[in-house]
């Protein structure tokens, strides 16, 4: 019976760091830790160095025990201590807390982020995070940058600065760093298509914006569990701070051509290339680009300056071969076939419309 209960007690003690894993919360590091914590370990270490006592100097030694085998059992309770003050304790005390950079991701449990389109959807990024965990997107995706990735395919639009920290992932739960690019890393993407409507109809149907694409579609997934996901990839890539704060919705345009240009705008893909805020992605930025100059590059290999009128981005839309803007390659599908008279008038407004 003793020696069962002393066999029990070591089985404990040696599974102790494995029980204190929670299964779906951030492990807190020691100098989180409440009071009671303390109170805890305190208690914890005061049970076995008295139990080590009492197993040396009390009535715990049995009768038919041999004096070798008593040394041979006292040696191994000493080396097992040590192991786990080596092993778990005093790293665990060393351990040192991560600062967090300013960008790192930082979604709590139960938050909401608003579409910053202002279409008033909204999602939870961090149940968002468990969806995209659970679903393999890990498989065909990475979320981090090294400083060869940039400007490659593998992170279109992604800037020098963006290259990936240690501090930008310490508040993640779980690790979806992933390890294979199937498809393009992630860590910028909510900068790139800060459109949860967007990211709702790709993972819905990839093959909409991308006719190759290889990436399985999602609509398995419930409206929520897309919303949540949706919410998450926005979050990517953006200051947790100024999505926090939120945005006005976004006032209808006045014009039902601009709307209609604005609708088509996401609905035909072009968001996945083009942003209105002035940045650049995959392409240009559609802002201040009508009446613009831009250098490109004629199928002869010579290159012009263009103004950018409605000819120029009728062609642009129809034909983008015909003239590559310079500095950008030559991917950009014809929507020849896609769009017709009235769409491409109200593709043109929209564009118009982006002083
Ligand atoms: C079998 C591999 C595979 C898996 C699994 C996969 N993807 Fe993709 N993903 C791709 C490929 C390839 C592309 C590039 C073509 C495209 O945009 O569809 C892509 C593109 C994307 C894009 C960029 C869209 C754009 O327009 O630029 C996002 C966002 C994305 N995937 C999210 C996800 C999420 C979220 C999951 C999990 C629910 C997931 N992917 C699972 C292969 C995959
Ligand atoms: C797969 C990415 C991709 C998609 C999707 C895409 N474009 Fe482009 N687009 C580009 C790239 C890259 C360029 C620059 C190279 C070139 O001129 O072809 C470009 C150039 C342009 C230009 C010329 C811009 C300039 O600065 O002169 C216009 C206008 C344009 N695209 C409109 C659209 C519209 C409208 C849509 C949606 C109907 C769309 N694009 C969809 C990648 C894309």
């Amino acid at each position: 019976m003793k020696r069962l209960m002393t066999i029990l007690l070591l089985a404990v003690w040696v599974s102790l760091p494995g029980l204190a894993q929670h299964e779906h919360q951030p492990r807190p590091s020691p100098t989180e830790a409440p009071p009671i914590y303390w109170v805890l370990v305190a208690i914890a270490v005061i049970a076995i160095v008295w139990f080590m006592l009492w197993a040396l100097y009390g009535k715990m030694r049995p009768s038919r025990m041999t004096t070798t085998s008593y040394h041979a059992l006292g040696a191994l309770v000493i080396i097992m201590t040590l192991f786990t003050l080596v092993l778990y304790i005093i790293p665990a005390q060393q351990a040192q807390e991560l600062p967090p950079t300013a960008r790192a991701w930082d979604w709590k449990p139960g938050e909401v982020l608003q579409d910053p389109t202002g279409s008033g959807l909204s999602g939870e990024p961090y149940r968002g995070y468990l969806v995209y965990l659970a679903n393999g997107c890990i498989y065909c995706h990475t979320l981090y940058l090294r400083p060869e990735d940039i400007k490659t395919g593998w992170a279109e639009g992604a800037r020098p600065d963006e290259v990936s920290q240690i501090g930008d992932f310490v508040r993640y739960p779980f690790t979806m760093l992933g390890t294979q690019r199937d498809g393009p890393d992630l860590t910028v993407i909510g900068r790139k298509i800060p459109d949860m409507q967007y990211q709702i109809d790709h993972l819905v149907d990839p093959r909409r914006f991308k006719p190759q694409s290889v990436m399985p579609s999602y609509r398995y997934l419930s409206e929520r569990e897309l919303r949540d996901l949706a919410a998450y990839l926005v979050s990517l890539g953006n200051d947790p701070q100024k999505l926090r704060a939120g945005v006005a919705p976004a006032p209808a345009p006045e014009d039902p051509k601009i709307a209609k240009g604005k609708e088509l705008y996401r609905s035909l893909g072009c968001v996945a290339c083009h942003t209105i805020d002035g940045s650049r992605s995959t392409g240009p930025s559609f802002k201040g680009l009508f009446g613009d100059e831009v250098e490109v590059t004629l199928p002869d290999g010579t290159t012009a300056q263009v103004t950018v009128d409605e000819i120029y981005l009728k062609e642009a839309i129809l034909q983008p071969g015909e003239k590559i803007v310079k500095g950008f390659p030559n991917i950009m599908p014809s929507f020849a076939e896609r769009v017709t008279e009235s769409d491409l008038e109200a593709l043109l407004e929209y564009i118009k419309s982006l002083r």
